[in-house]
């Protein structure tokens, strides 16, 4: 599948959680629209785009909303609840801009959210003098006691629960359905932080419950950079807008994301073509090619370093987090000194990170990857370490 990938040939890239990269079919797609803009550029943003002004010569929907429809229909929602965003970062931020916190309130996360997103719920609690619950999680873990700590940690005062659906560094499939379901009887929103979720499992965003979903698109369903979106349910989208308020206030939901301004909306028109590949390849051989490989392969990196895994397979996606042996260091001056030398002379490119007083790394496996990428780090760790 590799031929499939821009990717310099002289890199084992096993990163492509971190930094995803669009397959050059998607690229191509994503300059053919470029081409297509930049012949009629008025006509093409202003008219056909998101519909500010009318384009008799077009039957259906613009062009906006026949690209969420399509990514809408690949993730079980409706198209008018589902919105393009740059990325997942700025749906999260648009919902927390939204959600009304009073002082004493709390919003309930973990300690193996992705930080940014912690900083973002951090910035609107200082806003609103709510308080943000980082709370730790069990690690090893399994389904049952992740869940348990999300949803023992529900107090009066919580409001809004952010949960993830992939974690970031720790890479656990959480059991979202059930988290959700347990947080919501409580009485709290529930937002997800569904990152690493499009095109690395099979996903049906409305039956998961939850009341907001942000995802990313360039990571697992093959967007090209910067594409993600955000699904809202039917009744919790008055109020909600993008962080740049645009030509949209005041209108329905689609609308007002649809159009933040003059953006190039490349990256979101060439989102389908992802999603096609995706389906051409068969997505269900897809899936179960890159989570065997991330399973196998961290069982094979955990054979070859002597080290325990901290999860069962039921917990992993696409991505496995692995501990290197104990020798190779404790905090994040000594993962990025390794993971600097094997990016520069060993020319792995791998997520690798220091946690809990011990240095791991999270194994991507994509389509263009096999055991020979993952014996190739086995090896080159034992080398340094
Ligand atoms: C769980 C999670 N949330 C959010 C993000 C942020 O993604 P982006 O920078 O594309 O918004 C990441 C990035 O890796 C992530 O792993």
């Amino acid at each position: 599948m590799r031929p499939h990938f821009p990717l310099a040939a002289d890199t084992t890239y096993l990163n492509h959680g971190t930094v995803g990269v669009a397959p050059k079919r998607v690229l191509a797609a994503k300059i053919a629209l470029i081409e297509e803009m930049e012949r009629a550029p008025s006509r093409f943003m202003l008219r056909e785009l998101s519909g500010e002004m009318p384009a008799p010569w077009r039957q259906g929907p613009t062009r906006m909303r026949e690209a969420a429809g399509k990514v809408a229909s690949f993730v079980g929602a409706r198209a008018d609840d589902l919105v393009f965003t740059p990325n997942v970062t700025a749906a999260l931020n648009a919902v927390l801009r939204y959600f009304p916190l009073e002082r004493g309130d709390e919003i309930l996360t973990t300690d193996l959210a992705y930080g940014a997103i912690t900083n973002a719920a951090l910035y609107r609690a200082r806003e609103t003098g709510a308080v943000v619950n980082v709370i730790r999680m069990p690690y090893p873990t399994t389904p049952s006691a992740a869940r348990d700590a999300i949803v023992e940690a529900y107090g009066p005062r919580t409001r809004l629960a952010i949960v993830d659906h992939i974690t970031s560094e720790s890479a656990l499939l959480l059991p979202l359905a059930e988290i959700v379901a347990a947080l919501k009887a409580r009485g709290a929103a529930v937002l997800v932080d569904g990152a690493h979720a499009p095109g690395a499992i099979e996903l049906d965003v409305p039956s998961l419950g939850a009341d907001w979903y942000g995802a990313n698109l360039h990571k697992w369903c093959h967007a090209p950079r910067s594409c993600g979106f955000l699904w809202a349910s039917p009744e919790l989208q008055e109020g909600l807008h993008p962080s740049s308020i645009s030509w949209g206030l005041d209108t329905e939901f689609a609308s007002r994301f649809d159009w933040v301004g003059t953006l190039d909306p490349s990256n979101y028109l060439a989102a389908p073509e992802g999603i096609a590949l995706l389906r051409e390849w068969n997505f269900e051989a897809v899936r179960d090619y890159m989570h065997r490989l991330a399973w196998e392969g961290a069982r094979h990196l955990a054979e070859r370093w002597d080290v325990e895994l901290g999860m069962p397979e039921e917990m992993v996606g696409t991505m496995a987090t692995v501990p290197l042996p104990e020798r190779a260091g404790t905090g994040h001056e000594d993962a990025e000194r390794l993971r600097l030398a094997l990016l520069t002379e060993d020319k792995i490119e791998i997520q690798l990170h220091a946690f809990r007083g011990r240095l791991w790394v999270r194994l991507s496996a994509q389509v263009y990857n096999d055991m020979a990428d993952v014996e190739r780090l086995a090896e080159a760790v034992l080398r340094r370490v």
